[in-house]
């Protein structure tokens, strides 16, 4: 198995993950998976992380989708394996309880754009190009995208892109709210450094709290979901960061977490 297929940098509690098969328009397969789910370990226990960076090695893809030279030869049932396994690794990123953000720079399609839609910020380079093209390969999303799709950008516009397998340009994925910013290329980098750096700053315990509460509530009715959020808010005054977020507003400082 290839080593370095996923590359993890870390500095000062802001992880960078890279997809590294720039190649094969960093296509995942089973090792990227594997990969991947080690990589994850290491975040799970990393008691200092406030935020990851999720993107792609060299300048033309983000991620170009699933392996199609192996999915060619998959069997239904391999073809199940790989999509359980995969979606499951996928999960763990989405459970992080920092922010993760996926910077697509270049290509995002199929596989790509549906780990790009398990991350909680999108933000992407002005020649990226997203799309769930699976259709044109006679094949469905299998990494999630026929769910989260729909629930960020809607049923309508998820239906549009799932069922065309149309690509759309940087500013059409803003409009529809697919990503949350979009930068000149050579800019991306420094605006992904900004943003981990306020992500970072802020109540860590919090930050989850706030994930947790948008994720789980998501998957439950609304009277319990606003529940859930009563609750995670009364916790969120147990530990020691609503006494020093607010202690900084009081005493007109910068919070220190
Ligand atoms: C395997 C891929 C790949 C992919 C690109 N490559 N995408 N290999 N799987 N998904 C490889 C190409 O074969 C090629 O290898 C090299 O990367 C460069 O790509 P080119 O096609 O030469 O580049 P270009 O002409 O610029 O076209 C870029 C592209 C095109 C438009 C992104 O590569 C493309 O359409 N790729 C497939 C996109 C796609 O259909 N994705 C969805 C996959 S299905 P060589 O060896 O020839 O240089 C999916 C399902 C997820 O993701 C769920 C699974 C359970």
């Amino acid at each position: 198995m290839s080593e370095n297929v996923i590359d993890l940098q870390e500095s000062n509690g802001i992880a960078r993950l890279t997809v590294n098969r720039p190649k094969a328009l960093n296509a995942l397969n089973d090792e990227v998976i594997t990969a991947l789910g080690k990589a994850l370990d290491s975040l799970e226990a990393n008691a200092r992380l406030r935020a990851v960076l999720l993107t792609g090695a060299g300048e033309k893809a983000f991620i170009a989708g699933a392996d199609i030279t192996r999915m060619r030869e998959q069997t239904p049932r391999e073809a199940q394996a790989f999509a359980r396994r995969a979606l499951e690794t996928i999960k763990r990123l989405e459970r992080l309880p920092v922010p993760v953000v996926a910077l697509v720079n270049g290509f995002c399609l199929g596989g790509g754009c549906e780990l790009a839609l398990a991350c909680d910020w999108a933000v992407a380079s002005d020649n990226a190009v997203f799309g769930q093209p699976e259709v044109q390969l006679g094949i469905i999303p299998g990494f999630g995208g026929t769910q989260r799709l729909p629930r960020r950008v809607g049923p309508a516009m998820a239906l549009d892109l799932i069922t065309t397998g149309r690509k759309i340009d940087a500013a059409e994925a803003l409009r529809i709210g697919l990503v949350n910013r979009v930068m000149p290329q050579a800019a991306l980098d420094d605006y992904a450094d900004e943003l981990a750096g306020q992500l970072a700053g802020n109540g860590p315990q919090a930050v989850g709290a706030a994930k947790r509460a948008v994720y789980d509530g998501m998957e439950q009715d609304v009277d319990s979901a606003l529940a859930l959020e009563t609750n995670l808010f009364a916790l969120c005054f147990a530990g020691d960061e609503q006494a020093e977020g607010m202690a900084a507003f009081v005493e007109k400082r910068p919070a220190i977490f």
